[in-house]
């Protein structure tokens, strides 16, 4: 029989109580999260395609730890604090762009070269034992993986094609276009919940014929029994094929336009990154979740699609997310946060059947599991 609390995580989880409710809304434990997690994990900065000319490049915040990736003048790709080595301002504040030869800081036009030295530094001629050479920008781990960069603040992170094995062929089979995509557009919304509350939601199918039009939308063109959460130790996969003989989907006619995949498929790498595809749909999507605070959490949408025109599906689809489904499952993360503070819950069960089957939580109780060790690893003292 799983027990409350005190030795969560519940390990069989036929029988496990859920996460205690603190969890989502106590600043410690996101405090906890953010060193034990985040400031070592890797985290989804672009698509390869943003960050392949030289100057290009792509920036991007891990709480207060912002980073900026960019292809340098001699092709080498690179990843730094974004910070000054002067007196500690921010050097870029764009989300994206390209033509960046130098890095000048716009406060006192400390200039770094692409490759993150320091090239100038007005008046310091006049300085005593001044010496460029020890004022580089500080590196950041990057790496592409599966068509996407990421990047990592802890400089012995496991690599991840070893922390993620079969991930990037399992894309790379649903999505012909993987390494040809372009960056198409990029929606945030920031909400008021706990980060885990909108992964919780977005791993598991036991609400989706239960709680919304749109979700029932979903289930009507999937052949929504074999949409099966599948977890690995680090990242899982959730989806399945579209109903065979489906003639239309979003009210277009398939077959006459081109499309990446016909299943239905959200790809999830531990701790926050999930890309996904649409069947008969012409992108690749990807749904971030970026924690904040403990109840605010910031969700970016981005859309990254092959160098032809948009289908009439693929528009179509964008909408439906944009402001059908997406909204669906806000209401349904702003009424859990607020359920998870009140006096009367705290723990709740896992629904968990023997088939693992679409409406099974063990994918819910994987993340959970993830996080707590995490954090017990972190709380333990060290040796
Ligand atoms: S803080 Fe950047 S040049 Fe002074
Ligand atoms: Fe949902």
């Amino acid at each position: 029989m799983g027990t409350k609390e005190t030795d969560w995580p519940n390990r069989d989880l036929e029988e496990a109580y859920t996460l205690p409710s603190r969890y989502y809304y106590d600043p410690a434990i996101m405090e906890e999260e953010k060193r034990a997690i985040f400031f070592r994990s890797w985290t989804f900065v672009a698509h390869a395609s943003e960050l392949a000319r030289p100057g290009q490049f792509v920036t991007c915040d891990i709480f207060e730890q912002s980073v900026i990736v960019l292809r340098g003048m001699d092709q080498v790709l690179r990843a730094f604090h974004n910070v000054c080595q002067h007196r500690g301002n921010r050097l870029v504040k764009e989300r994206r762009g390209e033509n960046m030869r130098f890095v000048v800081c716009p406060y006192h036009a400390w200039t770094y070269g692409s490759d993150g030295l320091l090239r100038s530094a007005p008046r310091t001629e006049r300085l005593c034992n001044f010496d460029k050479g020890k004022f580089p920008l500080k590196s950041v781990r990057v790496q592409e993986f599966a068509g996407f960069v990421y990047v990592n603040l802890d400089s012995d992170a496991v690599d991840m094609e070893t922390l993620y094995p079969g991930a990037a062929a399992f894309l790379r089979n649903l999505s012909p276009d993987l390494d040809r995509l372009r960056f198409q557009s990029e929606e945030e919304v920031v909400i008021p919940v706990n980060w885990k509350v909108i992964v919780d939601n977005a791993i598991e199918s036991y609400h989706v014929l239960l709680s919304g039009s749109r979700h029932r939308e979903l289930a009507a063109f999937l052949d929504f029994a074999k949409d099966l959460p599948v977890t690995r130790n680090n990242w899982w996969t959730l989806g399945g094929p579209a109903k065979p003989g489906l003639k239309e989907i979003f009210g277009v006619e398939i077959g006459n336009e081109p499309y990446q995949t016909e299943i239905y498929m959200n790809w999830w790498l531990f701790p926050n990154t999930c890309v996904y595809l649409v069947p008969y749909v012409d992108f690749v999507a990807t749904f971030l979740i970026v924690p904040q605070e403990a109840e605010k959490t910031l969700v970016r949408f981005g859309y990254y699609v092959p160098d032809r025109p948009e289908t009439r599906a693929t528009a179509a689809c964008r909408q439906w997310m944009n402001e059908g489904l997406g909204p669906e499952d806000f209401e349904l993360n702003l009424s859990v946060q607020k359920g998870l503070k009140s006096f009367g819950f705290d723990q709740g069960r896992y629904m968990i059947d023997p088939e693992r089957s679409n409406e099974s939580e063990h994918a819910v109780h994987h993340f959970h599991t993830k996080v707590y060790e995490a954090l017990r690893a972190q709380r333990a003292p060290s040796p």
